[in-house]
């Protein structure tokens, strides 16, 4: 069909207005947006080189508004029953972006709140107190906090991901469907955490900020897979367990912070921990409201995910330095007590309970199965970290430092 292109006639300069036209709709609100769309269809085709007609054969779609729509959205599933399923929770969903999400703007909290106004009298004052408090921070601490810090900046593959679930996506970007107002709304929600973490480092003086950066980068660049295979439950058992994980990690920082006398930073950490702390909720609530309607296929899914280990998100870390960053980083997470194998366990019981595992009836053979799995698997797994975290007391083993470009080459 594209060699009937150059006999058509298709103007260069109508092409380059649909394209400054489709720029300029892309920062419409939603309502705009869509008009502005049907407007793009008709820019797109200049009535005296080729009819609207003819561009349609050209392409071989139709291009009205409600073709689109249709076109736009998926119809061949991988997991036609999880998204049958995915579209009756639906409503729950549109609950859930008023019930748990903030309001946007101004009712929101934002970065700025926590730190000091450059723009106001006395900003120097300020920025000195800050850094002064953070002067007592630990590298340990650092360490910690940077690794969080750069897990929260790749958000850009975590709202990809987001969209990969199947029957969850935002085909257009401004898709006015309860998932897609979902995904939106929580990623405006994370995108502050990131934001917040990466300046107040930055005001401290105590790191590397190019280094962080460098970081940043190579882990968007390299992304990062959690096995979600497109499947909605995969993906909601996975982010069930990991804003869990989140939540953890930044709470304690958020107290090894207040013992080492930066109450800033602590307030910070739990401000961020209280936004990991809904989402994890809401995560867990539609996982909860899949088990309702199809317990076998998400006891399925979860013993599968709990027989590998939950990937981490930033697990693809690199700093262009050291080639095992991801596990020096973790390394210290453990041994400073912010997130521990103890956790883990911790997560997979507390996931046992919140979805009520043991009480569920009328499983298949094969369910109930992974249902006794998971419901003994906490325990397996505690008294293997405490077996382990034990030895390494008991051996007195002392970890090796490692040095941290992102403290300038400070080992830690
Ligand atoms: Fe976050
Ligand atoms: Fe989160």
């Amino acid at each position: 069909m594209l060699l009937g292109l150059s006999n058509k006639r298709v103007a260069l300069g109508t092409l380059l207005a649909s394209a400054a036209a489709a720029s300029v709709a892309a920062f419409q609100p939603a309502k705009q947006a869509q008009r502005a769309g049907v407007a793009l269809n008709m820019v797109a085709i200049d009535p005296s080189t080729v009819t609207k007609k003819d561009y349609e054969d050209i392409c071989g779609v139709s291009f009205d508004e409600q073709n689109m729509k249709d076109r736009l959205r998926s119809t061949k599933y991988l997991y036609p029953k999880h998204v049958e399923v995915i579209e009756d929770i639906a409503p729950i969903a549109d609950e859930m972006v008023d019930a748990v999400l903030l309001e946007t703007g101004d009712a929101s909290w934002q970065p700025q709140d926590f730190l000091p106004d450059l723009t106001k009298e006395g900003w120097e004052d300020e920025v000195k107190e800050l850094r002064e408090m953070a002067s007592g921070l630990s590298d340990d601490v650092l360490v910690v906090l940077i690794g969080d810090l750069i897990t929260e900046e790749a958000l850009p593959t975590y709202q990809t991901l987001l969209n990969t679930f199947e029957g969850c996506d935002d085909p257009t970007g401004t898709t006015d469907t309860p998932w897609a107002r979902w995904s939106r709304g929580w990623t405006s929600e994370e995108n502050r955490h990131g934001d917040l973490l990466n300046k107040y480092l930055y005001l401290t003086g105590r790191t590397d900020m190019r280094s962080i950066e460098v970081t940043i980068q190579h882990l968007i660049t390299n992304g990062f897979n959690p096995g979600a295979q497109k499947d909605p439950y995969r993906g909601f058992v996975y982010t069930s367990f990991q804003e869990r994980a989140t939540k953890v990690s930044h709470a304690n920082v958020g107290k090894l912070a207040r013992r080492e006398g930066d109450t800033r930073l602590s307030k910070i950490c739990n401000k961020i921990a209280g936004d990991e702390g809904r989402h994890e909720k809401a995560y867990q609530t539609f996982s909860e409201e899949i088990l309702a309607r199809d317990a076998d296929g998400l006891l399925m899914v979860f013993g599968d995910m709990m027989r590998g280990q939950i990937t981490m998100p930033a697990e693809n870390m690199c700093d262009g330095v050291n080639d095992h960053l991801y596990n020096d980083f973790s390394t210290i997470a453990q041994r400073i007590g912010v997130y521990t194998a103890i956790d883990y366990a911790e997560i997979i019981e507390h996931l046992v309970k919140r979805w009520d595992l043991e009480k569920i009836e009328g499983l298949s053979s094969a369910a109930e199965k992974e249902r006794d799995y998971l419901c003994r698997l906490p325990e397996r797994y505690r008294k293997l970290a405490e077996r382990s975290m034990n030895k390494a007391a008991k051996a007195g083993v002392e970890q090796e430092k490692k040095p941290f470009a992102w403290l300038h080459g400070r080992a830690v």
